[in-house]
């Protein structure tokens, strides 16, 4: 079967979505299914470019057992929008950028990331980026959550679209 190729997007790519990108490889190890998934990220700008993921996202994460340091920065490019199915925004003023930049026909592909933890009422990770530890600690909070949100999602699809094949073919 072919891999959900999913890009998780934020300004820098050096906080919130190399941390999305973190999680969501540990959640799906967790179900056994990493198999089924590519994951990148990228950001919109490019002053961080190569750059390893902020100490301070490197170190939230570490403390719930999620290693980020081997990640390197880099720009979402107009390919992006070709070689993945489903490009992630962190915030909706990410989203915003994402889209404006998108070709028409890949503006399907564009979600906020939060859209799949429903329950908590907002479309933004915030930028943890100007202020302390706890602001990262928050981040990874409503990352979590949509990262599981996402994998449920990805994972009912799946079956659902393999029910369909099956009922099809007999
Ligand atoms: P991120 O955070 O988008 O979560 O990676 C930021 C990192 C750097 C900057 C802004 C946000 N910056 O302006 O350099």
């Amino acid at each position: 079967m072919a891999k959900h190729r999913l890009l998780f997007v934020c300004l820098g790519n050096i906080c919130r979505s190399p941390m999305a990108e973190g999680v969501f490889r540990r959640v799906a190890e967790q179900k056994g299914v990493t198999e089924m998934f590519e994951i990148d990220s990228a950001g919109l700008g490019d002053w961080h470019v190569g750059q390893a993921p902020d100490t301070r996202a490197q170190s939230a994460a570490r403390r719930r057992g999620i290693d980020i340091s081997g990640q390197s920065a880099r720009q979402v490019t107009h390919a992006d929008y070709t070689s993945f199915d489903l490009l992630l925004a962190m915030d909706g003023s990410n989203y915003a950028a994402l889209t404006e930049r998108a070709p028409k026909d890949a503006r399907h592909k564009i979600r906020c990331f939060l859209d799949f933890a429903p329950k908590i009422g907002t479309q933004d990770v915030p930028d943890p980026f100007y202020g302390g530890r706890e602001g990262f600690d928050h981040a990874l909070d409503l990352i979590e959550h949509a990262a599981r949100g996402l994998l449920a999602e990805l994972l009912n699809n799946a079956r659902t679209a393999k029910k369909k094949a099956y009922s099809s073919s007999e």
